[in-house]
Protein backbone atom coordinates (compact mmCIF):
# COMPACT_ATOMS: atom_id res chain seq x y z
CA UNK A 1 0.00 0.00 0.00
CA UNK A 2 1.17 3.64 -0.63
CA UNK A 3 2.78 5.90 2.17
CA UNK A 4 -0.09 8.13 2.53
CA UNK A 5 1.84 10.60 4.79
CA UNK A 6 2.44 14.20 3.92
CA UNK A 7 3.99 17.05 5.12
CA UNK A 8 2.52 20.81 5.19
CA UNK A 9 4.89 23.26 6.05
CA UNK A 10 6.20 20.90 8.78
CA UNK A 11 3.20 20.05 9.73
CA UNK A 12 3.65 15.84 9.68
CA UNK A 13 -0.53 14.73 8.45
CA UNK A 14 -0.69 10.81 8.20
CA UNK A 15 -2.33 11.15 5.27
CA UNK A 16 -3.23 14.24 2.98
CA UNK A 17 -7.29 13.86 3.53
CA UNK A 18 -8.39 16.77 6.08
CA UNK A 19 -11.72 18.65 7.39
CA UNK A 20 -12.43 21.68 5.80
CA UNK A 21 -13.23 24.94 8.11
CA UNK A 22 -16.92 25.17 9.02
CA UNK A 23 -18.16 21.89 7.37
CA UNK A 24 -17.11 19.84 10.82
CA UNK A 25 -17.43 22.13 13.74
CA UNK A 26 -14.99 21.23 16.24
CA UNK A 27 -14.92 17.42 15.48
CA UNK A 28 -17.56 16.54 18.30
CA UNK A 29 -20.58 15.59 16.15
CA UNK A 30 -18.57 13.59 13.88
CA UNK A 31 -17.02 11.33 15.99
CA UNK A 32 -19.66 10.23 16.82
CA UNK A 33 -20.18 8.94 13.60
CA UNK A 34 -16.70 7.06 13.31
CA UNK A 35 -12.98 7.31 14.13
CA UNK A 36 -11.80 10.76 13.53
CA UNK A 37 -8.15 9.66 14.48
CA UNK A 38 -8.55 8.42 10.68
CA UNK A 39 -8.31 11.75 9.08
CA UNK A 40 -4.86 13.94 8.52
CA UNK A 41 -6.42 16.79 9.83
CA UNK A 42 -9.16 19.26 10.96
CA UNK A 43 -9.76 22.89 10.17
CA UNK A 44 -11.79 24.11 12.73
CA UNK A 45 -15.01 26.54 12.36
CA UNK A 46 -13.73 29.98 12.12
CA UNK A 47 -12.82 31.92 15.02
CA UNK A 48 -12.92 35.37 16.17
CA UNK A 49 -11.61 37.39 19.06
CA UNK A 50 -15.08 36.92 20.57
CA UNK A 51 -18.40 34.49 20.44
CA UNK A 52 -20.35 35.34 17.47
CA UNK A 53 -23.77 34.27 16.79
CA UNK A 54 -23.22 34.55 12.98
CA UNK A 55 -25.94 35.92 10.50
CA UNK A 56 -29.80 35.22 10.46
CA UNK A 57 -31.36 32.22 8.99
CA UNK A 58 -31.85 31.09 6.75
CA UNK A 59 -28.37 30.86 5.71
CA UNK A 60 -27.55 27.58 4.10
CA UNK A 61 -29.37 26.95 0.55
CA UNK A 62 -29.30 23.85 -1.60
CA UNK A 63 -27.92 24.53 -5.38
CA UNK A 64 -27.18 22.38 -8.05
CA UNK A 65 -24.57 20.66 -7.21
CA UNK A 66 -23.46 22.88 -3.97
CA UNK A 67 -24.74 24.68 -1.58
CA UNK A 68 -24.55 28.88 -0.51
CA UNK A 69 -23.94 29.76 2.77
CA UNK A 70 -24.21 32.91 4.88
CA UNK A 71 -23.07 31.41 8.57
CA UNK A 72 -21.03 34.16 9.32
CA UNK A 73 -18.54 33.02 11.51
CA UNK A 74 -20.65 31.92 14.01
CA UNK A 75 -18.34 30.03 16.76
CA UNK A 76 -17.80 30.52 20.52
CA UNK A 77 -14.83 32.60 20.69
CA UNK A 78 -10.98 31.78 20.65
CA UNK A 79 -10.99 31.70 24.57
CA UNK A 80 -13.56 29.44 25.04
CA UNK A 81 -12.35 27.56 22.24
CA UNK A 82 -9.43 27.00 23.83
CA UNK A 83 -10.86 25.88 27.14
CA UNK A 84 -13.72 24.08 25.94
CA UNK A 85 -12.66 22.39 22.60
CA UNK A 86 -9.14 22.31 21.87
CA UNK A 87 -8.70 19.93 25.07
CA UNK A 88 -11.17 17.61 23.63
CA UNK A 89 -9.62 17.74 20.06
CA UNK A 90 -6.24 16.93 21.63
CA UNK A 91 -7.13 13.64 23.08
CA UNK A 92 -7.40 12.45 19.23
CA UNK A 93 -4.38 11.51 17.01
CA UNK A 94 -4.86 14.06 14.20
CA UNK A 95 -3.47 17.56 13.27
CA UNK A 96 -5.22 20.13 14.45
CA UNK A 97 -5.53 23.48 12.15
CA UNK A 98 -7.19 26.72 13.91
CA UNK A 99 -8.91 28.96 11.52
CA UNK A 100 -8.85 32.49 12.74
CA UNK A 101 -10.94 35.81 11.40
CA UNK A 102 -10.52 39.01 12.65
CA UNK A 103 -11.42 42.54 11.72
CA UNK A 104 -8.19 44.11 12.03
CA UNK A 105 -4.75 42.86 11.35
CA UNK A 106 -4.35 43.25 15.17
CA UNK A 107 -7.17 40.77 16.14
CA UNK A 108 -5.48 38.69 14.22
CA UNK A 109 -2.14 38.35 16.06
CA UNK A 110 -3.70 38.27 19.35
CA UNK A 111 -5.46 35.27 18.40
CA UNK A 112 -2.05 33.69 16.86
CA UNK A 113 -0.26 34.06 20.31
CA UNK A 114 -3.20 32.65 22.27
CA UNK A 115 -3.43 29.59 19.99
CA UNK A 116 0.02 28.83 19.97
CA UNK A 117 0.48 29.05 23.10
CA UNK A 118 -2.74 26.72 23.21
CA UNK A 119 -0.99 24.26 21.22
CA UNK A 120 -2.32 24.28 18.24
CA UNK A 121 -0.47 22.45 15.30
CA UNK A 122 -0.90 24.96 12.84
CA UNK A 123 -3.27 27.86 12.49
CA UNK A 124 -5.11 28.95 8.66
CA UNK A 125 -5.74 32.89 8.42
CA UNK A 126 -9.05 33.34 6.61
CA UNK A 127 -8.25 36.34 4.52
CA UNK A 128 -11.57 35.36 2.05
CA UNK A 129 -14.91 35.05 4.44
CA UNK A 130 -17.33 36.60 1.80
CA UNK A 131 -20.31 36.32 4.58
CA UNK A 132 -18.87 39.24 7.20
CA UNK A 133 -18.69 42.68 6.93
CA UNK A 134 -15.77 43.81 8.26
CA UNK A 135 -12.23 42.30 7.47
CA UNK A 136 -13.17 39.35 5.60
CA UNK A 137 -12.87 39.28 1.78
CA UNK A 138 -11.40 43.10 1.97
CA UNK A 139 -8.11 41.67 2.99
CA UNK A 140 -8.13 38.61 0.74
CA UNK A 141 -8.75 40.79 -2.41
CA UNK A 142 -6.22 43.34 -1.73
CA UNK A 143 -2.50 42.20 -2.17
CA UNK A 144 -1.19 44.72 0.27
CA UNK A 145 -3.79 43.99 3.18
CA UNK A 146 -3.44 40.28 2.67
CA UNK A 147 0.38 40.36 3.21
CA UNK A 148 -0.06 43.10 5.91
CA UNK A 149 -2.15 40.46 7.90
CA UNK A 150 0.05 37.63 7.18
CA UNK A 151 2.94 39.22 8.08
CA UNK A 152 1.20 40.37 11.47
CA UNK A 153 0.42 36.66 11.81
CA UNK A 154 3.37 35.31 11.70
CA UNK A 155 5.04 38.16 14.03
CA UNK A 156 2.80 36.26 16.64
CA UNK A 157 2.39 33.00 15.81
CA UNK A 158 4.83 30.06 17.33
CA UNK A 159 3.35 27.57 14.80
CA UNK A 160 3.38 27.26 11.08
CA UNK A 161 1.08 30.06 9.29
CA UNK A 162 -1.59 29.30 6.39
CA UNK A 163 -3.26 31.76 4.65
CA UNK A 164 -7.02 30.88 2.97
CA UNK A 165 -7.31 32.76 -0.33
CA UNK A 166 -10.47 34.23 -1.51
CA UNK A 167 -11.48 32.82 -5.14
CA UNK A 168 -13.60 36.15 -5.56
CA UNK A 169 -10.74 37.97 -7.36
CA UNK A 170 -9.41 38.37 -10.97
CA UNK A 171 -5.59 37.24 -10.36
CA UNK A 172 -5.40 34.68 -7.83
CA UNK A 173 -1.37 34.24 -8.04
CA UNK A 174 -1.20 37.88 -7.16
CA UNK A 175 -2.67 37.59 -3.60
CA UNK A 176 -0.53 34.24 -2.82
CA UNK A 177 2.45 35.61 -4.05
CA UNK A 178 1.64 38.74 -1.66
CA UNK A 179 1.24 36.28 1.22
CA UNK A 180 4.23 34.55 0.38
CA UNK A 181 6.65 37.60 0.76
CA UNK A 182 4.88 38.05 3.26
CA UNK A 183 6.12 35.17 5.22
CA UNK A 184 3.24 32.69 4.94
CA UNK A 185 4.47 28.99 5.77
CA UNK A 186 1.49 27.64 3.75
CA UNK A 187 -1.48 28.39 1.25
CA UNK A 188 -5.02 27.25 1.57
CA UNK A 189 -7.63 27.79 -1.47
CA UNK A 190 -10.59 28.26 -2.11
CA UNK A 191 -12.96 29.36 0.08
CA UNK A 192 -16.44 29.89 -1.38
CA UNK A 193 -17.25 31.68 -4.34
CA UNK A 194 -19.59 34.39 -3.96
CA UNK A 195 -23.59 33.72 -4.99
CA UNK A 196 -27.23 34.33 -4.95
CA UNK A 197 -30.09 32.22 -5.23
CA UNK A 198 -33.85 33.87 -5.68
CA UNK A 199 -36.97 32.55 -4.97
CA UNK A 200 -38.97 32.99 -7.70
CA UNK A 201 -42.88 32.92 -6.10
CA UNK A 202 -41.44 34.99 -3.34
CA UNK A 203 -39.19 37.27 -5.19
CA UNK A 204 -36.90 37.09 -2.54
CA UNK A 205 -33.44 36.20 -2.22
CA UNK A 206 -33.47 32.25 -0.76
CA UNK A 207 -30.51 33.98 1.77
CA UNK A 208 -31.34 36.25 4.32
CA UNK A 209 -27.75 38.03 3.53
CA UNK A 210 -29.14 38.00 -0.01
CA UNK A 211 -25.88 36.76 -1.05
CA UNK A 212 -23.83 33.79 0.62
CA UNK A 213 -20.75 31.45 -0.28
CA UNK A 214 -21.00 28.35 -3.28
CA UNK A 215 -19.45 25.44 -2.72
CA UNK A 216 -19.67 21.85 -3.62
CA UNK A 217 -19.09 19.68 -6.33
CA UNK A 218 -20.01 22.65 -8.80
CA UNK A 219 -16.66 24.36 -7.79
CA UNK A 220 -14.34 21.80 -7.97
CA UNK A 221 -12.69 22.87 -11.33
CA UNK A 222 -12.69 26.16 -10.92
CA UNK A 223 -10.95 25.31 -6.88
CA UNK A 224 -8.30 23.06 -9.45
CA UNK A 225 -8.03 25.44 -11.97
CA UNK A 226 -6.68 27.86 -8.76
CA UNK A 227 -4.43 25.73 -7.11
CA UNK A 228 -2.80 25.06 -9.99
CA UNK A 229 -1.92 28.68 -10.75
CA UNK A 230 -0.90 29.15 -7.42
CA UNK A 231 1.51 25.84 -7.39
CA UNK A 232 3.07 27.94 -10.36
CA UNK A 233 3.18 30.86 -9.06
CA UNK A 234 4.58 29.98 -5.47
CA UNK A 235 6.97 27.71 -3.69
CA UNK A 236 5.60 27.38 -0.52
CA UNK A 237 2.84 24.23 0.11
CA UNK A 238 -0.89 24.30 -0.66
CA UNK A 239 -3.84 22.91 0.84
CA UNK A 240 -6.25 22.31 -2.13
CA UNK A 241 -10.33 22.21 -1.75
CA UNK A 242 -13.29 23.16 -2.96
CA UNK A 243 -15.83 20.56 -4.25
CA UNK A 244 -13.81 17.74 -3.36
CA UNK A 245 -16.32 14.73 -3.04
CA UNK A 246 -14.10 11.66 -3.99
CA UNK A 247 -11.03 10.22 -4.06
CA UNK A 248 -10.05 11.01 -8.28
CA UNK A 249 -11.01 14.68 -6.72
CA UNK A 250 -8.53 14.85 -4.34
CA UNK A 251 -5.98 13.68 -7.18
CA UNK A 252 -6.89 16.32 -9.59
CA UNK A 253 -6.47 18.62 -6.75
CA UNK A 254 -3.17 17.00 -5.60
CA UNK A 255 -2.29 16.41 -9.13
CA UNK A 256 -2.42 20.40 -9.65
CA UNK A 257 -0.18 21.36 -7.02
CA UNK A 258 -1.52 20.47 -3.76
CA UNK A 259 0.47 18.76 -1.06
CA UNK A 260 -2.96 17.97 0.77
CA UNK A 261 -6.45 18.26 0.22
CA UNK A 262 -9.63 19.57 2.62
CA UNK A 263 -13.23 18.18 2.26
CA UNK A 264 -15.79 20.64 2.66
CA UNK A 265 -19.49 20.59 1.70
CA UNK A 266 -19.60 17.09 0.16
CA UNK A 267 -19.89 15.86 4.22
CA UNK A 268 -23.09 17.61 4.59
CA UNK A 269 -24.45 15.47 1.60
CA UNK A 270 -22.29 12.40 3.08
CA UNK A 271 -21.25 12.40 6.50
CA UNK A 272 -18.89 9.69 5.44
CA UNK A 273 -17.51 11.58 2.61
CA UNK A 274 -14.15 12.30 4.23
CA UNK A 275 -13.38 8.93 5.09
CA UNK A 276 -14.35 7.76 1.55
CA UNK A 277 -12.02 10.19 -0.47
CA UNK A 278 -9.53 8.74 1.91
CA UNK A 279 -10.31 5.05 1.09
CA UNK A 280 -10.38 6.24 -2.65
CA UNK A 281 -7.52 8.13 -2.96
CA UNK A 282 -5.64 5.02 -1.10
CA UNK A 283 -7.04 2.93 -4.00
CA UNK A 284 -5.46 5.13 -6.63
CA UNK A 285 -2.66 5.22 -5.22
CA UNK A 286 -2.08 2.03 -5.46
CA UNK A 287 -3.95 1.11 -8.53
CA UNK A 288 -1.08 3.53 -10.25
CA UNK A 289 1.24 1.27 -8.03
CA UNK A 290 3.05 4.44 -6.27
CA UNK A 291 4.85 4.23 -3.44
CA UNK A 292 3.59 7.40 -2.11
CA UNK A 293 0.73 9.80 -2.11
CA UNK A 294 3.33 12.66 -2.37
CA UNK A 295 4.19 11.77 -5.98
CA UNK A 296 0.81 12.83 -7.25
CA UNK A 297 1.63 16.59 -5.71
CA UNK A 298 2.43 18.91 -8.84
CA UNK A 299 2.70 16.03 -11.26
CA UNK A 300 0.03 17.29 -14.00
CA UNK A 301 1.47 16.81 -17.66
CA UNK A 302 -0.46 20.31 -18.98
CA UNK A 303 -0.79 20.28 -22.84
C1 LIG B 1 -21.28 26.06 6.06
C2 LIG B 1 -19.88 26.47 5.74
C3 LIG B 1 -19.15 27.20 6.68
C4 LIG B 1 -17.85 27.61 6.39
N1 LIG B 1 -17.13 28.29 7.34
C5 LIG B 1 -15.83 28.64 7.09
C6 LIG B 1 -15.04 29.28 8.10
O1 LIG B 1 -15.49 29.50 9.24
N2 LIG B 1 -13.76 29.62 7.79
C7 LIG B 1 -13.22 29.35 6.55
O2 LIG B 1 -12.05 29.68 6.32
N3 LIG B 1 -13.94 28.73 5.59
C8 LIG B 1 -15.22 28.37 5.84
N4 LIG B 1 -15.94 27.70 4.87
C9 LIG B 1 -15.32 27.40 3.56
C10 LIG B 1 -14.78 25.97 3.50
O3 LIG B 1 -13.80 25.74 4.48
C11 LIG B 1 -14.20 25.67 2.10
O4 LIG B 1 -13.14 26.55 1.83
C12 LIG B 1 -15.22 25.82 0.99
O5 LIG B 1 -16.50 25.39 1.42
C13 LIG B 1 -14.84 25.04 -0.28
O6 LIG B 1 -14.78 23.65 -0.04
P1 LIG B 1 -16.02 22.63 -0.34
O7 LIG B 1 -16.50 22.95 -1.72
O8 LIG B 1 -15.44 21.27 -0.20
O9 LIG B 1 -17.06 22.93 0.70
C14 LIG B 1 -17.26 27.29 5.13
C15 LIG B 1 -18.00 26.55 4.20
C16 LIG B 1 -19.28 26.13 4.48
C17 LIG B 1 -20.02 25.33 3.46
Amino acid sequence: MADMRVNLAGVALKNPVTMASGTFGFGREYGQLYDIDRLGGISVKGLTPRLRAGNPSPRIAETPMGMLNSVGLQNPGVDAFIAHELPELKKHDLAIIANISGSTPEEYGEMCEKLSAAGVDMIEVNISCPNVKAGGLAYGTRPELAAEVTAVAKAHAAVPVMVKLSPNVTDITEIARAVEGAGADAISLINTLRGMAIDVNTRRPILKMNTGGLSGPAVLPVAVRMVWEVAGAVKVPILGMGGISSGADAAQMMLAGASAVAVGAAAFADPMAPLRVLEELEAICDRQGLHSVRALTGAVQPW
